[in-house]
């Protein structure tokens, strides 16, 4: 059996969510608290067995490409300083090799997924979306790979969300459950609302095997006028099994203006430094706000 020792991470969206901050940066690149939002997704991808990364990167993205660089002169001054842990967050991705693609035209999530099939070739291989970290252990990746270790199928993570937001998610359409793994009879990409089969929402993390290939090279497009992978793993359902697996875990909505908002303070009150000046930061904002304002 081929294990899964790829993974490709999809970056070359426009980021419009975050505009005008992502004009000249990479929506992958904002950080919560310290560390760049595509750090957490490597870092994952290598906390979960996968020894190769391949980062679909477009106009605009050349700052990721630095940011996973090796910076000599940054080393050395971390280790002449005597700062080891800030010297080993630095190297912390070193331990993967990540390689790059570039999406000319950002035709949608299934044609970025597409653009590397040749580095993946004939092999089951794992996508990770950087709108959703998710905090878990064992970690959220290694999950789904087990998961294919014992299927040798396809495997879709997936978590509930409430009604109002099927709208916003790719969307299985469950036939039975064996425990937290599902047996699919359809994905839906953004159903209208109401129209959603089930609550069960595809959240950025996947393991497919090569032969969708096949299916996203006639994919047409979709949704939001974009090549969509949820449309091109429905047809790979129809001929191979396809699991969804709710995995255990956190995860946190970076891909949008509150979520990122919520995922960095609660981080920050996970972190021993900022959770105490945060708190009483917060406190003194509130009461700035409910303060009757002073006429004259
Ligand atoms: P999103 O739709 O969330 O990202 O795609 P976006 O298009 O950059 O953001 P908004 O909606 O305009 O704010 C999910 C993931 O797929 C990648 C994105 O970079 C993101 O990581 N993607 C999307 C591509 O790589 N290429 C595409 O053509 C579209």
């Amino acid at each position: 059996m081929k294990t899964v020792k790829k993974a490709i991470i999809p970056a070359a969206g426009l980021g419009t969510r975050f505009l005008p901050a992502t004009k000249a940066m990479p929506k992958e690149m904002l950080p919560i608290i310290d560390k760049p939002t595509i750090q957490y997704i490597v870092e994952e991808a290598i906390e979960s067995g996968i020894e190769d990364i391949i980062i679909v990167t477009g106009k605009g993205k050349r700052a990721i490409e630095d940011h996973f660089d090796h910076a000599f002169e940054l080393e050395a001054k971390l280790e002449e300083g005597g700062k080891l842990k800030l010297l080993e967050e630095v190297q912390r991705s070193s331990r993967v090799d990540i390689h790059y693609i570039r999406q000319k035209e950002p035709k949608g999530l299934g044609h970025a997924v597409w653009c590397a099939r040749r580095f993946i070739g004939d092999e089951p291989f794992a996508v990770l979306l950087g709108d959703d970290i998710v905090v878990s252990e064992p970690p959220c990746l290694k999950q789904l790979i087990d998961q294919y270790e014992t299927t040798f199928s396809s495997v879709i993570g997936v978590q509930p969300v409430s009604d109002a937001e099927t709208q916003r998610y790719g969307i299985v359409d469950p036939i039975y459950r064996d425990g937290s793994l599902y047996k699919v009879r359809n994905f839906v990409e953004k159903p209208a609302l109401g129209k959603a089969p089930s609550n069960l929402a595809i959240m950025g993390r996947y393991v497919l095997t090569p032969e969708i290939f096949d299916f996203l090279e006639m994919q047409e497009t979709g949704a939001g006028g974009e090549i969509q992978l949820t449309d091109a793993i429905g047809r790979l359902n129809e001929v191979q099994n396809v699991f969804a697996y709710h995995f255990t875990g956190r995860r946190y909505d970076v891909g949008e203006k509150l979520g990122f908002i919520l995922t960095t303070l609660d981080f920050a009150l996970k972190n021993n430094e900022l959770r105490e000046p945060l708190l009483h930061a917060m406190e003194q904002l509130i009461a700035r706000d409910n303060m009757p304002k002073v006429i004259g």
